[in-house]
Order: C-alpha cells, then sequence, then structure tokens
C-alpha cells in the first residue's frame, strides 16, 4: 500500500537522530517519503538534517534540510516560511525531539527542569503555533507529537521527573490542539514509545559503560536489561515508532483524534 502520503508536504522536527543508527525522526522521515510526501527534515545538528535529506534523496524522494532549534520562535518562524517558500503548503508535523535529564525534585536543578520543558514541551506549542494557521488556511492537516509511555508511568530503575512531567504535558497539549481544531479538518495525535533501540539508546548505554572495567560488557548488560524489560523480549525500533506516525498522518487515521496511541510491546500492560 504505497502512495498513502502522496503530494503531502510533511515537516518532521528531530529528523536527525543522536548518533549512528535509526531514531525515531530519521526512521519517520524517511518512511513519510517513502510513501509520497515531500519532506522538510529539520534538526538542531545540521548534518543530522543533512543526512535524513540526503538518504530520501538518495532514494529518489523529495527532501530538503533545514538547521533549527524548535525550542525558539525564531527558529520555528523561519522553519515554516523556508516550507512555504518551496513548497507552498504543510499537510502533516511530526514532534518527535525531545531530551532527559535524571533526577527527582529533589536532585534537577531548576535550569535543568526548564531546558527539558523548553525542548519537550515549548517546541510543539511554538511549531503549532505556526504551523496551525496554515493548516486551518489548507482546511486539512495532521498533526503527530512523540511523547512517551514516561508520561503515564513512572519506569522502575530510573528516575527523571522533568521528562516525565514534560511527556505528560505533550498528551494534554494534544488533547487540546485536537478538541479545539477537529471541527477545521485538523488533527492532533500522539505516539507513547516505550523502549526503543535508537542511537539515542546507545549513546546513553556507552555513557554508562565509559567508566566500566569491561566497557563491552557494561553496554551489553545495560542493553540487555532493556530489552527483557520488554514483554516481546526485545526493544522496539524507530521504525516502529515510524509506523505509528505514518498512520496517524494518513487518511486512514481520518477519524482519529487527540489520540494517545502507546507503541511499547505491551510494557504498558504490567503492573
Ligand atoms: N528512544 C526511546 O526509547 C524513546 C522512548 C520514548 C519516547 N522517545 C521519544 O522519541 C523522540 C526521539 O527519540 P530518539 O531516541 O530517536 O532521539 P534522538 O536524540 O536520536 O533524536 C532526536 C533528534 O532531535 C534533535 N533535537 C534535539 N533537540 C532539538 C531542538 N531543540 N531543535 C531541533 N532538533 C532537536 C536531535 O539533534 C536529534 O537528532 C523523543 O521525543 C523521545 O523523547 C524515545
Amino acid at each position: 500500500m504505497a502512495g498513502r502520503l502522496k503530494d503531502r508536504v510533511a515537516i518532521v522536527v528531530g529528523a536527525g537522530s543522536s548518533g549512528p543508527g535509526w531514531g525515531n525522526g530519521k526512521c519517520t522521515a524517511i518512511t513519510f517519503a517513502r510513501e509520497g510526501a515531500k519532506v522538510m527534515c529539520v534538526d538542531l545538528k545540521r548534518a543530522a538534517a543533512e543526512e535524513t535529506a540526503g538518504l530520501i534523496q538518495k532514494e529518489g524522494g523529495e527532501a530538503m534540510a533545514f538547521e533549527a532549534d524548535s525550542s525558539k520562535n525564531a527558529g520555528v518562524k523561519a522553519m515554516v516560511d523556508a516550507c512555504l517558500g518551496k513548497w507552498r503548503r504543510i499537510d502533516v508535523l511530526d514532534n518527535n525531539v525531545g531530551i532527559g535529564s535524571t533526577g527527582g525534585p529533589v536532585e534537577l536543578g531548576e535550569e535543568e527542569w526548564d531546558r527539558v520543558f523548553d525542548v519537550n514541551v515549548k517546541s510543539f506549542f511554538l511549531t503549532a503555533k505556526h504551523v496551525l494557521p496554515v493548516m486551518e488556511r489548507q482546511g486539512k492537516g495532521a498533526i503527530v507529537n512523540v511523547s512517551s509511555i514516561a508520561s503515564i508511568r513512572a519506569p522502575r530503575g530510573v528516575t527523571y521527573i522533568a521528562y516525565n512531567a514534560s511527556k505528560g504535558a505533550v498528551n494534554a497539549l494534544t488533547m487540546a490542539i485536537a478538541s479545539q481544531y477537529a471541527s477545521k479538518g485538523i488533527r492532533c495525535n500522539a505516539i507513547l514509545p516505550g523502549l526503543m533501540h535508537t542511537p539515542l539508546i546507545d549513546f546513553l548505554a556507552e555513557q554508562y559503560a565509559r567508566d566500566e572495567k569491561d566497557h563491552n560488557q557494561a553496554y551489553d548488560k545495560m542493553i540487555a536489561i532493556r530489552n527483557k524489560a520488554s514483554p516481546t523480549g526485545k526493544m522496539g525500533t524507530g521504525w516502529d515508532t515510524a509506523n505509528a506516525a505514518l498512520f496517524l498522518a494518513s487518511d486512514e487515521a481520518a477519524y482519529v483524534n487527540g489520540h494517545l496511541l502507546v507503541v511499547d510491546g505491551g510494557i504498558t500492560t504490567r503492573a
């Protein structure tokens, strides 16, 4: 079933990845392009945006790379202007940026709390602010916000209160936009990925293993813990997130609005 986003223009914010391999945004940008969309690949890191756009172009798709900090109004406005300048419309907005910072209320500093909320929540507010008027003029559009199961569960073994709270805010933002814009032909949904094996996880596992005596063993241990925590015995991948994003962005989800789609192999079914 190819061509589900034929002739659509999509912006994927956070379309790069933290390292080599397949992150959620990178897989989503490529999946959208494979289904016919023209894709604007936006990232804080120019090289990461260019890498994803280059992969799409190599497959014969249409893509443009754009460097922007999505937590800043000027960057987001420039992104929307550039997209309209090139393709005249915006059909899909996929908000994929997200950062974490460990610590509970006592350990976490105020600046870190603000930084996580700026990237994880303000970004989604700003992109919606600039994209919604365009979608309203078109009478159609779909927004996909990448949240996390950390918005509905506090996972064992890791404390990151700002991440939990910021992703909870993403869910609330998603439902509020869905309700406000439903009558204008615009849908807004969220994906709640579980434990996904993305370059960000490799980076965190590397960091954790850095000071251990047997580096490789420590890295493998961290990855094995995450695999074991999943009921399927294996973490998900960026492609699982991308396939969910494709469904929510496409007309197949025409009557799906304000939904929080859990993509976690079943972890949240467990106590
Ligand atoms: N990997 C997981 O297990 C997992 C689980 C649940 C949710 N998520 C969510 O999925 C999303 C992507 O995760 P990933 O693992 O693919 O991460 P990733 O770090 O590999 O990719 C995110 C990309 O966003 C970019 N980015 C960060 N801040 C930005 C900003 N201010 N402006 C523009 N670009 C910015 C980064 O440069 C990076 O290329 C995040 O929202 C994350 O919270 C991931």
